[in-house]
């Protein structure tokens, strides 16, 4: 039986079109989704859009659009923008579908039946902008750090759930993985959380329309984040968790308490199992500058594409920005990476082994040849780096070998005009490549396939194709 392996992203809200940091945590995902594929693993990978917010009703206001109406117009950016990403996913699930409400209110009953969910008064503070309640604590000079905008005061009957009574569940749960979040710096601040002491959460919003209502109480809608984390197990069905819950909850570092507090208590509740990882990338800034709609620095990834194409936002987005870390995003700098490591690098390479092999082609190769051993060593180094998310190390590795091969191929230059001493020389590059494409194939699928296109190997003849096409990457 294949090993099977499932992968989400964040869903995302539909009161905006995908920036460049959207793209950033789903191209991430996606790579890793890929990865596990050229493993053999039959692959689940999720993400979708976020829609039972409050965001989205004033997103309609705003453009004059039915709240319905507008959410499947923004629905259908967000989804296009992945398959112009070429973004494999599986799935796309949005919140406002009949699989999600119908999963959302039975979870819900299960917590219920628990009896983790009870009625009070929330009286306290409201930011629209998190989706979230905020203590006095959380603001500079009464406004929210964020979103530069003052919470609404809300006093109204809402539905608890009963989080604190998770807290020692939590802790076990964090001690017994000492994985379950990465990087460990930020998995330290969520232990913190919890051991400073944690408070029953308001789940229910009680004056607003749009949303899901609260089983057996239509007065009252659910608050959206509850209803939020549910899709991940609206997509393959509470049978499917069951069997086999989320392998990585890819997110960004901003939800990680949802994430790693809420989501595992909700689930221990509702006597689900619990996902095996929360991986978080860090936060980037544009030349310096936080993302932010208001600034109009908000890059459109398929701008960027468009002028650089796909893979090389792809990998300059993986390569440039460890994992993990907060970065900063400049297109200076792309265009930098793309000269200097694609059009000079990578496709230089291809052009070169490409033009003198064409004239030897076809060469005959059996699996004998020493450098299979180490190559073979690169990519064991390699197979750790990408599962454990060093996407930026695993790409280093792979640079290493195209600067070994192409400072090969300068070294055999003076055998190039020998016929048979030529194949045998190339020959060696081509299965670099080979390997070499194998590596960042995940990464940047298009470029990996018109590698292939140029060096192929045929193992039933046990023969290499050498044809020379185009230019990978024409200098910028
Ligand atoms: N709808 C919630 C998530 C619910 S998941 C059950 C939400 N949506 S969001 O549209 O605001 O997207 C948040 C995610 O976008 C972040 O967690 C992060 O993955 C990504 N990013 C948004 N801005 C980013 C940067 N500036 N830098 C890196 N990632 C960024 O929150």
């Amino acid at each position: 039986m294949k090993n099977k392996f499932y992968i989400t992203t964040p869903i995302y809200y539909v009161n905006d079109r995908p920036h460049i940091g959207h793209a950033y945590t789903t191209i991430a995902a996606d790579v890793s989704a890929r990865y596990h594929r050229t493993k053999g693993e039959d692959v689940i990978f999720l993400t979708g859009t976020d829609e039972n917010s409050q965001k989205t009703v004033e997103g309609a206001k705003k453009s004059g659009e039915d709240v319905k109406t507008y959410a499947d117009r923004l629905a259908a950016i967000w989804k296009s923008t992945w398959e112009a990403l070429n973004i494999g996913n599986t799935d796309f699930i949005r919140t406002t579908e009949e699989r999600h409400v119908k999963t959302v209110q039975e979870i819900w009953k299960r917590i219920w039946d628990n009896g983790d969910i009870y009625k009070g008064k929330y009286e306290g503070l409201y930011c629209k902008g998190h989706e979230a309640f905020m203590k006095e604590v959380d603001l500079v000079d009464g406004v929210c750090s964020d979103h530069k905008t003052k919470p609404e005061w809300i006093a109204e009957d809402n539905y608890f759930f009963k989080l604190k009574k998770y807290e020692k569940d939590l802790l076990k749960l964090y001690g017994d993985n000492p994985n379950f979040v990465t990087p460990e710096g930020r998995f330290h601040e969520v232990k913190s959380f919890v051991e400073r002491g944690l408070e029953d959460i308001s789940i229910s919003r009680e004056k607003q329309e749009w949303g899901i209502p609260v089983p057996n109480d239509n007065k009252h809608v659910i608050y959206v984040w509850f209803d939020a984390l549910i899709n991940y197990i609206s997509a393959i069905g509470i049978d499917g968790w069951q069997k086999h819950p989320a392998d990585v909850h890819a997110i960004g570092k901003d939800i990680i308490r949802f994430h790693a507090v809420i989501w595992p208590a909700m689930l221990m509740s509702a006597k689900l199992p619990l996902p095996k990882r929360i991986v978080t990338n860090g936060f980037f800034t544009i030349d310096g500058v936080k993302i932010s709609k208001s600034l109009g620095n908000a890059i459109d990834p398929l701008d960027l594409a468009k002028k650089y194409g796909v893979d090389a936002l792809r990998y300059f987005l993986l390569r440039e920005i460890p994992y993990g870390e907060d970065g900063d995003f400049s297109e200076v700098k792309l265009k930098e990476r793309y000269n200097a490591d694609l059009a000079n690098g990578l496709g230089n390479l291809v052009a070169r082994v490409a033009t003198l092999g064409e004239k030897v082609s076809p060469i005959k190769y059996n699996y004998t040849h020493p450098l299979h051993k180490l190559l073979k060593e690169a990519h064991e180094e390699y197979d750790y780096k990408i599962s454990t998310f060093r996407f930026d190390e695993a790409l280093e590795i792979g640079w290493k070998r195209i600067a070994q091969s192409d400072a090969a191929l300068s070294v055999d230059q003076p055998w190039y005009k020998e016929g048979s001493e030529r194949a045998e020389k190339i020959l060696s590059r081509c299965i670099e490549l080979v390997i070499i494409t194998d590596l960042l194939e995940p990464f940047l699928p298009e470029t990996a396939q018109k590698i292939k296109d140029q060096i192929s190997y045929d193992r039933t003849n046990k023969v290499f194709h050498i044809k020379k096409t185009e230019n990978l990457f024409p200098r910028k």
